[in-house]
């Protein structure tokens, strides 16, 4: 059912510095800040050959990683996204094995405008984890 690793997100308490970071000290393609209001995130694209960083950062006062960065405030891994062929079966698959599938368990159009679900991290041994459809 999964296919591709698509990218990793980390947050970070300072968007600008953290991109610094990756482009200086590691040589890292990074993108402009983009802001996403509908999702409540800042987030700076590190591109790799095989994958992409996601650095997040929170944007506006009810951003949904807010309280995760005020619990990580040196910054920490938010979750992993994999990308699969077909989400809805992806979604009754997780059902059907008691895996629980954040918010209102339907599939929401992510940052990159593909429809996504988020799994419990205590379902997944700690991990947050995001479903994209491919
Ligand atoms: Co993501």
């Amino acid at each position: 059912m999964i296919t591709k690793f698509n990218h990793v997100a980390i947050v970070v308490p300072d968007l600008e510095a953290a991109s610094k970071r990756y482009k200086d000290v590691l040589g890292a393609n990074v993108s402009e800040v983009c802001d996403y209001p509908e999702h409540g995130v800042s987030v700076v694209f590190v591109q790799l050959e095989n994958t992409k960083i996601e650095l997040m950062y929170p944007y506006g006062e009810n951003s949904p990683i807010k309280n995760f960065l005020e619990k990580n405030d040196k910054g920490a891994i938010h979750h992993i996204c994999i990308e699969v062929k077909n989400l809805d079966e992806a979604c009754k698959k997780m059902k059907s094995n008691g895996i629980r599938i954040l918010g209102d368990e339907k599939p929401k159009n992510g940052a990159h405008d593909k429809p996504v679900i988020f799994l419990h991290p205590k379902d997944f041994y700690g991990t947050l984890i995001e479903l994209e459809q491919e």
